[in-house]
């Protein structure tokens, strides 16, 4: 899927605290000399229990100036002025992935903007064990970790299990019961090691005959999880789940039944279209339209797969909508399928494949100089993209317009928030998070009322 890379300096412009000189300069007990030589056995002592005293309270006072120092930290950076409020005020999900394959670094300011920071994917193996794919995803995952650990602590950090290519074993290792346990163990063992919030599953491609294994094994994970909870902050679990009416994939779920033992929901609202190399190559279109009425295509869109899964569950909070932060790119595109639909193009098979670059991270598109404006902004799908006739190419992604566009989405129809695919694949300036975590999204408050019109037709 996603196996670009870039080789950025892994420098980070983050200053570390450095404690004032006030603090060392009180670090030693004066000492008297007088006393010294005449009762040096007992004042040596009282000096231990003194400086001993004062060491502590020291370290108390460091403490507080390093909280005190992550606070103002938090609010500095590339922010404007209305963005100081204190992150944790967002009353909806922001939840970031970042992949184990990137180079780029992880920020501070990145995690100051989300509520959710996943790490995706650690390796599931055939046995059921969990372990890092290599010494640079542990490592990405350990930077993620300590950076969110020193900057917030609201911020929940969770694994990612599973996803494209890491999908393979659960079918075997859900439907053995030995395994199943090592897996579930090898999860908790995990969050506990690391000291992090939650676990996020992505059971690619499950079968309908899947249904009753994925969701036993949520249920049992769920109660082991409840088993290890300390100090009454629940360990979380989340879903990631395919759209609807599209391949039958919804056939793997049964959401009713695993309502109460989920968290929340991230629902991927996205790739409806995309140059693969499969039937789904043709036609051409956006990655993430909110609507679609071309004709034989109307499941293609977040609302159709949000309305699918709000009135099944009733629960429109549970559930979050991707945003995608990478750029696609087609080519051979041709005319609108329907005049007048300009956004959705036929597209001239290759050996029988659709042609383009799927996922463009916001660098790759500075670095091969494409322009992203002006666009054509289409008010059906509420998407902009540029076609260009002359080349025969057409480049979709998300702009403030889109964005804006599925913010109104979520707050008016009363969902749980946003997914990110991915955060570091944001230009240097975190633009487009800066756009999806704005005061819009996080002022906005979560009522749990079906806002979708869930009669049938
Ligand atoms: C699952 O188990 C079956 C039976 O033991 C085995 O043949 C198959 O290769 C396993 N699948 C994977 C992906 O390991």
């Amino acid at each position: 899927m996603i196996t670009q890379s870039k080789n950025k300096p892994q420098t980070d412009v983050e200053f570390i605290p450095i404690y004032s000189d006030y603090v060392h300069t009180n670090s030693k007990p004066k000492t008297n000399k007088r006393s010294w030589y005449e009762y040096c056995m007992i004042i040596c002592m009282i000096l231990l229990v003194v400086g001993f005293l004062i060491k502590v309270g020291i370290m108390v006072h460091k403490n507080s100036l390093e909280e005190k120092n992550e606070v103002e930290m938090s609010t500095k950076g590339p922010v404007t002025r209305r963005d100081t409020s204190k992150p944790a005020a967002c009353k909806k999900r922001v939840v970031g992935y970042y992949t184990e394959f990137e180079s780029v670094d992880i920020t501070k300011h990145q995690l100051s903007k989300l509520t959710h920071a996943v790490f995706a994917y650690a390796e599931m193996r055939y046995n059921g064990e969990l372990k890092f794919k290599s010494e640079k995803s542990e490592n990405r995952f350990m930077s993620l970790k300590n950076k969110a650990k020193s900057s917030r602590t609201d911020l929940k950090v969770m694994i990612g299990i599973g996803g494209y290519k890491n999908s393979d074993y659960f079918h075997n290792v859900t439907g053995d019961s030995a395994k199943k346990i090592i897996f579930i163990n090898n999860i908790a063992a995990f969050l506990k090691k690391h000291e992090i919030n939650g676990v996020d599953l992505y059971w690619k491609e499950a079968q309908e005959s899947d249904k009753w294994k994925y969701i036993e094994f949520v249920r049992d994970l769920k109660n082991k999880l409840k088993e290890e909870e300390r100090d009454g902050s629940p360990y979380l679990i989340s879903l990631t789940i395919p759209p609807p009416n599209i391949a039958n994939w919804e056939m793997a779920y049964d959401l009713e039944e695993s309502l109460e033992n989920v968290d929340f929901f991230n629902v991927y609202s996205m790739d409806y279209q995309g140059p693969w190399e499969n039937q789904w190559g043709n036609p051409a279109g956006p990655i993430a339209q909110l609507y679609n009425t071309v004709e034989g295509r109307t499941q293609f869109s977040v609302d159709a797969t949000m309305k699918y899964f709000v009135c099944k569950t009733k629960q429109p909070n549970k559930f979050n909508i991707a945003i995608p932060f990478f750029a696609r790119l087609w080519r051979h595109v041709k005319e609108a399928v329907e005049p007048g639909k300009e956004v959705i193009r036929n597209v001239e098979l290759k050996d029988n494949k659709a042609v383009g670059d799927a996922y463009l991270s916001r660098w790759t598109v500075e670095e091969r100089k494409y322009k992203l404006s002006p666009a054509t902004w289409d008010e059906e799908s509420k998407i902009s993209y540029i076609y260009k006739p002359e080349t025969k190419t057409y480049l979709t992604f998300e702009d403030k317009k889109s964005i804006d566009a599925k913010i109104e989405y979520v707050n008016s129809m009363n969902l749980g928030g946003v997914w990110i695919w991915t955060v570091e694949m944001d230009d240097d300036q975190s633009s487009l998070l800066n756009m999806v975590s704005s005061t819009e999204l996080c002022s906005a408050k979560s009522i749990d009322t079906v806002k979708h019109s869930c009669k049938r037709n």
